[in-house]
């Protein structure tokens, strides 16, 4: 398996997540964001307790991993993401990225354990969470998700004031080694993809404009071009 965490090439990626595609035919699903120029698939698991909403497992991941070879985004939305490392990582996840407001004493085990497997390993903060919560585990990250929605549903509004806030300064925080990655996940769509890349993001995530637009692949080239032109405006001035 390959993963692109961790590397920063110039051109912003996109990761397509499947949350609001049609679940029935989630391999077809996959297919066609793939032929559409999707980077990788990411994959929303929730338990129902750390959001309000519940989606599927690994076992599911499992069973769409064949059908692919894009890396496998995992972002997990659930309370207990030190239990289950094992198994989103045998399921064949190159990414695995779970929150920091779940309880403390797991996080740092379960990033090591990502990183032993080879895999990229990412921490997400919620949209009232400030980036200071990330320092303690700053050595371990591979990924940092910034959210910019609530957790637990696509579809949702764009928080700019929260990509004001913390895009441009999770880049400056990052720095340092330049080898993080950063993910903006929640409203991803043309009308937005200036304020994302202009924040230097790496990778942006897309749900429903993807999965409701009548050309896909129309689509997610032109939030590619627009993130991008901003990104590269910012780097270079
Ligand atoms: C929300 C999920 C997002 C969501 C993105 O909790 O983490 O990945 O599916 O969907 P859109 O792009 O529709 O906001
Ligand atoms: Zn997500």
């Amino acid at each position: 398996m390959t993963t692109d965490a961790g590397r920063r090439p110039a051109d912003v990626r996109i990761a397509a997540s499947i949350l609001d595609s049609n679940l029935g035919a989630l391999g077809d699903e996959i297919r066609r964001a793939e032929a559409a120029g999707a980077d990788r698939i990411h994959l929303d698991v929730m338990d129902g307790h750390f959001v309000p909403n519940l989606t599927f497992g690994w076992k599911t991941i499992e069973a769409v991993r064949a059908v692919t070879a894009l890396p496998f985004d995992a972002h997990l939305m659930i309370s207990e993401p030190g239990r289950w490392t094992d198994q989103f990582l045998d399921a064949g996840c190159d990414s695995i990225t779970f929150h920091v407001e779940v309880d403390a004493p797991q996080i740092r085990p379960a990033l090591e354990r990502i990183r032993d497997a080879g895999r990229a390993a990412g921490l997400s903060v919620k949209p009232k969470t400030g980036l200071a919560a990330l320092e303690p585990y700053r050595d371990l990250l591979d990924i940092v998700l910034v959210m910019t929605v609530e957790p637990g549903f696509g579809g949702q509004a764009f928080m700019a004031d929260v990509a004001d806030a913390k895009l441009a300064a999770a880049r400056d925080w990052l720095a340092p080694d330049g080898a993080c990655e950063i993910q903006v996940d929640g409203g991803g769509k043309r009308e937005t993809a200036e304020v994302i890349g202009r924040g230097g993001t790496d990778v942006i995530v897309v749900g429903s404009a993807l999965f409701r637009a009548p050309d896909m692949a129309a689509e997610l080239s032109r939030i590619r071009s627009i993130a991008d032109a901003a990104r590269r405006a910012t780097v270079a001035g």
